[in-house]
């Protein structure tokens, strides 16, 4: 990590601007065309055709290839014969199963033994039904072409925004994305809502605020037509409804498709961001010239990620031919790269700053311009606790100052319990006092005035501050005043007057008037499970020395001072609370420096354990009788769980697992390898309870040679921020186009 001022201290607009015109100096040429890999789409039709109803057989072996780039080479693969194999018919076993294909050891691992022993795999039915809506590709192509601006996209639940750097700007300076239209008074943001208005026949209007003002200002009539979407992003947090069809819900009620939703959202920051770069810069910006940059919760399943992937090509960043044009970010990995890289100035004091002076005086002291990575031991740990709208993301890190390497040392934990949750608390208190029929009612019949009234909310919550005593006047909207008038009978005023609650009051300006008691318990059932998470992980990973807080909500001093609390108190004073100034940004910022360089983190760890089925020669002692089957004079144990990557392992970005299949149909013209999964470090069977099948892996065999019995090695790399997959015809060394698909499963 370098020394960098540019790129750390607090934009001055003159310093922002230098570096940001040094960069755009540099005459940007424009890079040739990328080459594309063409890739036959599969389509509907293919579903249930014969032809793509295969049958697998696997032996056993496979291995962890550190950086293994030798895949082309396929000399060695070809020494085998795949009539020396086993070949095992299952027709009987997989009714709809018609070819079978074999795989074959590593040859690093070949002896005659092996193949006496071999293990192979269960065929997989040809209901595997892969459609390629959307086209999803995951064919890695080598050499990707050179890109001149690193573009990241951070989509929030609440906020979303993008940042931007230059390659050839030699301070790598961020650059964000600041002047959003329409913001909202009292309230400064460099994100904009994440807010999508679409007309009533489903084409794009506008995001962000003015899709919010916009629809503020329809009548009543329109608002019930116009489709607005917010906290959309919470739609893909399950991950067991994340598919093509799904659909979500407007605010007036209206549902419309959610992929349609995400891809005009990445459409609309595509645009913008090529139009405001090449704005500033003069230059003609194409997709060519651009690594994109898309943000992940890290608790999301694959499914979801697949979803953004493919929202992101129908969108236009990168397509199922150029995939490596979009790396997706994992957003606490991010914020934690940009947090090391700060320097002391650059943190929330823990101290209350009477004097803007002060503060401005003690960031020029010497001190104050350390890096927070010079203050670390050797092998530093701590905890992002990513505190957005919508989710908390909470993962445990180990650094290596020296070298500046991050591998994580606990798989993502948290939940949805981001500031969304004390919105849905300020509704709860509406309900309590005005009555929850009201309350629904209003929503959906006003629902340009529960804006206004949630944007009045949304000032008053940032704030609250626990060290300030105030309170905090909210004022209702018009609509709202009348429609509890007409609904109830009743006054608003005389309503609060009934509830009875000191702490709650109307004021004589027409407004409603919290304590700041009553602000706070708002805030308390997410700061509950916040903390509840972090004990648990302080209780069971050891020597953690830091808490990062990102995010919206780790700006709130509430939330602020419950974790200095918590850190004080209950993980003892080894335990320091960082928090970046504009912690909402760190997440955006960490991934422009990621797209500049996706190797910085070393290795992960995997949630879930990963395999495929396999059959093994039958043991009693150790197999389920029921599981038993005869092939060719032999007993076999069928459905066997074979472990490719168990959960909670560090593995080590770069490291993939190989199996080589046989392929025994020459006219084959697709192989598929269901991939199932558990929370289970060492699951026996793939039908116990806890596995579920969650991918398969498609092989486009249409342009390998037609030689019988060819092998496929494929390669599957987990440690990356998706789960990627591509192979190669050992026999003739060409690529073979691979896909894994988690959504049509
Ligand atoms: N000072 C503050 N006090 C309380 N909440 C705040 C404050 N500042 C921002 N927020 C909240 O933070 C949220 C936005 O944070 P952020 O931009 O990190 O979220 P996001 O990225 O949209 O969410 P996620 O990461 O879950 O997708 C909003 O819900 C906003 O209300
Ligand atoms: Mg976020």
């Amino acid at each position: 990590m370098k020394n960098n001022d540019k790129e750390t201290c607090p934009n001055s607009p003159h310093e922002t601007k230098l570096s940001f015109f040094n960069a755009i100096k540099t005459k940007f040429k424009k890079s040739p065309k990328p080459k594309k890999t063409s890739s036959p789409v599969p389509n509907k039709k293919e579903v249930g055709n014969n032809e793509h109803k295969k049958l697998f057989i696997n032996l056993p072996n496979f291995s962890f290839n550190k950086k293994n780039k030798n895949l082309n080479n396929s000399a060695s693969a070809k020494n085998y014969k795949s009539d020396d194999l086993p070949k095992i018919s299952l027709e009987n076993e997989v009714q709809t199963a018609d070819k079978s294909i074999t795989s074959l050891p590593l040859e690093e691992e070949k002896n005659n033994n092996d193949l006496e022993n071999a293990i192979p795999k269960q065929a997989t039915s040809s209901s595997t039904a892969f459609y390629a809506i959307g086209q999803y590709k995951e064919s890695y192509v080598e050499d990707s072409p050179k890109f001149r601006v690193v573009v990241a996209i951070d989509f929030g639940t609440a906020f979303s925004g993008y940042a931007f750097s230059f390659l050839n700007d030699a301070t790598k300076h961020i650059h964000m994305m600041g002047k959003w239209e329409n913001g909202d008074p009292g309230v400064i943001n460099q994100k904009t809502p994440s807010t999508l208005l679409l007309k009533p026949d489903g084409t794009f209007h506008s995001f962000g605020f003015t899709a919010r003002n916009c629809y503020q200002d329809l009548s009543p009539e329109e608002a019930m037509e116009w489709m607005l979407f917010d906290n959309f992003k919470m739609s893909l947090y399950k991950s067991n409804n994340c598919n093509l069809e799904k659909t979500i819900e407007a605010v007036n009620g209206k549902r419309f498709s959610a992929f349609k939703v995400i891809t005009e959202t990445l459409k609309f920051f595509r645009n913008h961001a090529v139009q405001e770069i090449s704005l500033q810069t003069g230059y003609s910006l194409s997709n060519d010239d651009i690594l994109w940059v898309l943000t992940v919760p890290a608790i999301w399943s694959s499914p979801a990620k697949q979803f953004m992937r493919l929202a992101a090509y129908e969108a236009g960043l990168a397509s199922s031919t150029n995939p490596n044009k979009l790396v997706v970010a994992l957003e606490p990995e991010a914020a934690a790269i940009h947090i090391c890289r700060l320097r002391q100035h650059q943190l929330v004091s823990d101290k209350p700053v009477l004097f803007d002076y002060l503060q401005f005086k003690a960031s020029k002291e010497p001190q104050s311009q350390t890096k927070l990575i010079d203050e670390f031991e050797k092998q530093c740990r701590y905890i992002i606790l990513d505190c957005g709208g919508g989710t908390v993301d909470i993962t445990v890190h180990e650094m290596n100052s020296e070298t500046g390497l991050i591998h994580e040392l606990r798989a993502a934990s948290g939940g949805p319990y981001g500031a969304t949750n004390i919105d849905l608390e300020f509704r709860l208190l509406l309900e309590d006092i005005f009555g929850s029929d009201f309350v629904e009612s209003f929503h959906t019949k006003c629902p340009n005035g529960w804006l206004s009234l949630m944007m009045f909310f949304e000032s008053r919550k940032r704030a609250a501050d626990p060290m300030k005593p105030s309170t905090f006047n909210i004022a209702l909207p018009f609509s709202f005043l009348e429609h509890f008038r007409k609904m109830k009978g009743h006054t608003v005023e005389q309503v609060i007057s009934r509830y009875g609650n000191p702490e709650i009051q109307w004021t004589f300006q027409g407004m409603l008037r919290l304590s700041l008691g009553t602000m706070t318990k708002l805030f308390q059932p997410c700061t509950d499970k916040i903390g509840d998470c972090i004990r648990d992980i302080v209780k069971s990973v050891k020597g953690i020395r830091y808490i990062f807080m990102v995010g919206g909500l780790s700006e709130s001093p509430v939330l602020q001072h419950e974790i200095r609390q918590l850190s004080k108190y209950v993980c003892g004073s080894s335990v320091k609370v960082i928090i970046p100034q504009e912690a909402s940004l760190a997440v955006v910022k960490g991934a422009v420096s990621f797209g500049l360089n996706p190797e910085i983190l070393t290795a992960r760890k995997i949630a879930s354990t990963y395999g495929a089925a396999v059959l093994n020669l039958f043991d009693a002692k150790k197999h389920l009788q029921n599981k038993q089957l005869e092939k060719d004079g032999k007993l076999w144990c069928k459905d066997i769980f074979d472990v490719f990557i168990k959960a909670d392992e560090l593995i080590n970005c770069g490291h993939v697992v190989e199996r080589t299949y046989v392929v025994a149909d020459a006219e084959s013209k697709k192989m598929y390898v269901n991939i199932y999964s558990s929370p289970n470090k060492q699951p026996l069977y793939v039908t116990d309870a806890d596995v579920s099948k969650c991918a398969n892996i498609c092989l486009d065999l249409s342009k390998a040679e037609n030689n019988l019995k060819r092998l496929i090695r494929v390669r599957m790399e987990f440690a990356a921020t998706e789960i990627k997959v591509s192979a190669v015809d050992s026999s003739s060394g060409r690529q073979v186009e691979a896909s894994i698909d988690f959504i049509n499963v």
